[in-house]
């Protein structure tokens, strides 16, 4: 069942659709998009903070991105967690909640300045939220992946694509 993981509506409904297949004990969020892709922007677009006219770069591509990526993966928690709250554990376990965040949480590049901000914030939210729902013995984590060849990165200008030397992998 398809839903705009945006919409807390359409989210609920494919939720309760899973829930009545049987009871949630698994969610793995992985909904994203990257430095300006999806974002109303134009496919691989970077995020400018200074645009070449010299005026500010414009926030809504910023807003949009932060609204799928972050705000999403807050939305897969919350609507998660409380459905499988409603459920009895099995072996003192009710379910687990994976997040996707990115190498760029930790190595973010040029024009990725609202896709890092995003996927540093799902680092920063995990361990706290996994304190926050132990109590209902829910676990959460988050996976950061390197570069893969998926159509997000197919979207992305043949630059921004090109691997680069990460700061461990840099020349002393
Ligand atoms: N490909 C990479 O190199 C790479 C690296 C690190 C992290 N990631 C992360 O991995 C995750 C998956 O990316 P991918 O490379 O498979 O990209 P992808 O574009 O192939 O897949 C993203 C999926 O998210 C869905 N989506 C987009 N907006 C949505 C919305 N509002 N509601 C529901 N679904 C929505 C799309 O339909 C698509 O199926 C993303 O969170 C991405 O940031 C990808």
């Amino acid at each position: 069942m398809a839903a705009d993981i945006t919409d807390e509506q359409q989210f609920a409904a494919a939720l309760d659709t899973a829930d009545e297949i049987g009871p949630l004990r698994a969610l793995v969020h992985c909904a994203g998009a990257g430095a300006g892709a999806g974002a109303g922007t134009g496919a691989g677009a970077r995020i400018r903070l200074v645009e070449k006219d010299g005026q500010p770069g414009a926030v809504e591509p910023f807003e949009k991105v932060i609204a799928l990526n972050l705000i999403g993966s807050s939305n897969a928690l919350r609507l998660g967690a409380a459905r499988m709250a409603k459920h009895d554990a099995v072996d003192d376990e009710r379910g687990a909640i994976v997040l996707t965040a990115s190498v760029a949480a930790f190595e973010g590049q040029i024009g990725q300045i609202a896709y890092t901000a995003s996927k540093s914030a799902i680092v920063g939210m995990t361990l706290c939220s996994a304190r926050d729902l132990a109590s209902k013995a829910i676990r959460v984590c988050t996976i950061a992946p390197g570069i893969m060849d998926t159509p997000l990165l197919g979207r992305l200008r043949e630059d921004v694509r090109k691997p680069r030397p990460t700061r461990s992998a840099a020349p002393p």
